[in-house]
């Protein structure tokens, strides 16, 4: 395979600097020397400096779960690409359902945000995926046409394998509702198939693109066997360490 697996935990608004330190520790005591599966842990803002520190020297990246697209300015509560990288993260989650949905990030901003990251040597975390209602009118596939192919405008040959997909279907994050393989392994397919038509076959393979939604140690196993399937963008049963890393073990045991 020549796809490394990608064991992404999005901690969203959870944890204090306090409390992501020993959550932390727990992760690299762990898995810190773990280079069969690549792990990237992204906390909130607030506890960057301080996970940044305990990752240092272990082959844990750290995250963000947004930024701004400018590189600075008079844009009150936003950080900027430069920031994230002063305190030594390597990627950033852009697109989140829950930006989408709770903040009217649209796909055009988005797609800003991915270039400035990629040009500030950051790699992002591209997400994208339906809602329910969209599922069920049968749009799943031109949803993610749409989201994919402007979240990627402007990406170059040279910059797309510096590029995560993660396919997160809007219903299944938070739910306990997990897609079915088949319903996944579909939808990585088809952006698969996009990413072909847009990159070429050889860089289009070199692609990871993760599943998240309700991803736990319990059905983890099956959605890594899918082909298409590199890897998952883990919200929940990442902020308890023994569950993160029995994800981490389904991945290096599915590569
Ligand atoms: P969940 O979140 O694993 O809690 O469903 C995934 C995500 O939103 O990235």
């Amino acid at each position: 395979m020549i796809r490394k697996k990608l064991i992404a935990g999005n901690w969203k608004m959870n944890k204090t600097a306090t409390e992501a330190a020993p959550l932390a520790q727990e992760i690299v005591a762990a898995a810190g020397r773990n280079t069969d599966v690549d792990i990237v842990v992204c906390p909130p803002f607030t506890a960057l400096e301080t996970v940044g520190k305990i990752v240092d020297g272990s082959s844990i990246k750290l995250g963000a779960q947004n930024m701004h697209p400018e590189a600075g300015g008079a844009y009150t509560g936003e950080i900027s690409a430069a920031m994230l990288r002063d305190l030594f993260a390597t990627h950033v989650i852009l697109g989140h359902s829950e930006r989408r949905s709770y903040f009217g990030e649209t796909d055009a901003f988005i797609n800003k945000k991915v270039t400035a990251s990629l040009k500030n040597q950051l790699k992002p975390i591209l997400c994208v995926g339906e809602t329910l209602a969209e599922r069920e009118a049968g749009t799943t596939l031109k949803v993610v046409q749409t989201q994919v192919e402007v979240g990627l405008e402007g990406v170059s040959n040279d910059d797309i394998t510096n590029v995560v997909i993660a396919y997160e279907p809007v219903w299944a994050i938070g739910t306990g509702k997990v897609a079915t393989t088949e319903q996944a392994q579909e939808v990585h397919a088809f952006i698969r198939e996009l990413l072909t038509k847009l990159y070429g076959e050889a860089l289009a393979q070199k692609i990871r693109i993760l599943y998240g939604g309700s991803m736990k140690p319990a059905n983890a196993p099956e959605l890594l066997a899918q082909k298409d399937i590199d890897g998952g963008l883990i919200g929940g049963a990442a902020l308890e360490s023994r569950s993160f890393l029995e994800l981490i073990n389904a991945a290096a045991a599915a590569k």
